[in-house]
């Protein structure tokens, strides 16, 4: 039994371990940021003992641990990982420097030549980018079927996969993926296979956040997130993290090392003491502003088609309901929006430079999960290493909400929707028509 047992996320978010051993100002009511790249070691034998040591520490034990060097393991970025494993229900977390690097430190640590990864179609541009410019150098096959799809998976997996990837929901066309039906396919294709064989189901959570929706209690292996978006919450830092069984553990640690990605401590810092003790705060504004945005979108007749978890008309609805769950067991559908203008009638391009050009509560910018609401064109900028061909809306925007008054963000949209319609066709300028 530790004091905080009992005790909500939202709480736990807010005052961490309490005491941790990693600290040594136990005063301090606000973690110190600690910047030291290097640490005095007493003794020939304790410095040997920290080397020993390096790769088994999994979760706070109450002993300090041996600190050597920066790059090795350091207290702010232990604590927030210790954080983060903790509040997605993971047994270990290790951090990088950003979501990319997280990502593919947790693929080639586990990956080796000749494997095979099957990814949903839909990704986040740079992940794409990795599986298409870089695997196939590496000897990694990447397959790509829809997650939901189980027939299909089944009728392709064979004793060379290795990992089920995708995003829930994907970056932008917020599809979903069914989490506990992918863990029941790698039972099903476990029961015959080693221990080091395994099939691992790895999941990016990045736009839902463990505030939202926690995939490890849906049977998922691996937890990546880019702590860049919601989990820093304020634009300021990159970084990213992997939350993994415990075994996994010392393979990323050690890959961490040799490979150099590690998340800055002072970035750690920021991440610890703003973005999580905010994340539910800043989360429940925001979806309650998405909702109200995105039902108005909706009924405009400029705007052809809006996908958002939270409306009626979402196309998996149940799914959404069923795995996307808040602290509260609430639903949580998130901050992202997607949607498209009517072609016919408005050029999304002009839209989005009218917003750029005029608009005060709406930013013209990639990244997302913001304090600023952000708007961009994921196929000509954060998605642009698809191809034409493999974009399904060229001109769909993405829209990630921010903390401004969501009637603010509704009135910068509309008059940049009334204004490019106007200038375009004046005969059906009005933003503002209800659809019939
Ligand atoms: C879903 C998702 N995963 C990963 C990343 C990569 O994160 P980073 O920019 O921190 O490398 C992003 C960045 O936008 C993302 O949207």
């Amino acid at each position: 039994m530790t004091p905080h047992d009992g005790y909500k996320p939202t709480t736990r978010l807010v005052h961490g371990p309490g005491h941790s051993a990693k600290w040594d100002f136990t005063h301090h009511v606000t973690p110190p940021l600690s910047s030291s790249t290097t640490y005095r070691l007493d003794s020939a034998h304790r410095g040997a003992r920290g080397f020993s040591e390096f790769g088994r520490q999994v979760k706070d034990t109450g002993e300090p641990p041996v600190y050597i060097y920066d790059r090795l393991d350091e207290p702010t970025r232990s604590i927030l990982e210790g954080e983060l494993a903790e509040v997605e229900g993971g047994e270990a977390c290790v951090t990088f420097a950003s979501g990319m690097a997280a990502i593919s430190a947790a693929l080639t640590a586990e990956l080796l030549p000749g494997d095979e990864v099957i990814a949903h179609p839909m990704l986040y541009g740079c992940t794409h980018s990795l599986f298409t410019n870089w695997y196939s150098r590496l000897g990694i096959q990447v397959a790509r079927i829809d997650m939901n799809d189980v027939a299909r998976l089944r009728a392709h997996v064979s004793a060379k996969t290795r990992v089920l990837y995708f995003e829930s929901p994907t970056n932008p066309t917020l599809e979903l993926v069914d989490i506990g039906a992918l863990r029941r396919f790698a039972e099903e294709v476990n029961a015959t296979r080693s221990r080091e064989r395994k099939l691992l189901v790895y999941i990016d959570n990045t736009f839902a956040t463990p505030f939202g929706q926690r995939p490890l209690e849906h049977g998922a292996d691996v937890v990546l997130h880019s702590l860049t978006k919601n989990l820093g919450g304020f634009g300021t830092e990159l970084g990213g993290a992997v939350i993994c069984p415990k075994e996994m553990l010392p393979r990323l640690l050690l890959y961490r090392k040799d490979f150099g990605g590690i998340l800055a401590s002072k970035a750690a810092w920021a991440i610890l003491v703003y973005g999580l003790p905010t994340l539910a705060l800043r989360l429940k504004r925001q979806q309650y502003s998405a909702l109200k945005v995105a039902a108005w979108l909706e009924q405009n007749s400029l705007v052809a088609r809006v996908v958002y978890p939270g409306l009626d008309g979402f196309p998996q609805k149940e799914l959404a309901r069923r795995q996307m769950l808040d602290f509260d067991g609430d639903f949580a559908p998130g901050n992202m929006i997607y949607f498209e203008l009517d072609p016919a009638r408005i050029e999304a391009e002009d839209f989005v430079d009218e917003l750029a050009a005029n608009a005060y509560s709406v930013t013209l910018a990639v990244s997302l999960g913001h304090t600023k609401t952000l708007i961009e064109m994921p196929a000509s900028m954060t998605h642009s290493s698809y191809s034409a061909e493999e974009s399904a809306a060229p001109r769909a925007i993405r829209l990630s909400i921010g903390l401004e008054s969501p009637g603010d963000i509704i009135r910068d949209l509309d008059s940049a929707l009334t204004a490019v319609a106007k200038r375009a066709k004046p005969a059906c300028a009005s933003g503002k028509v209800g659809k019939s």
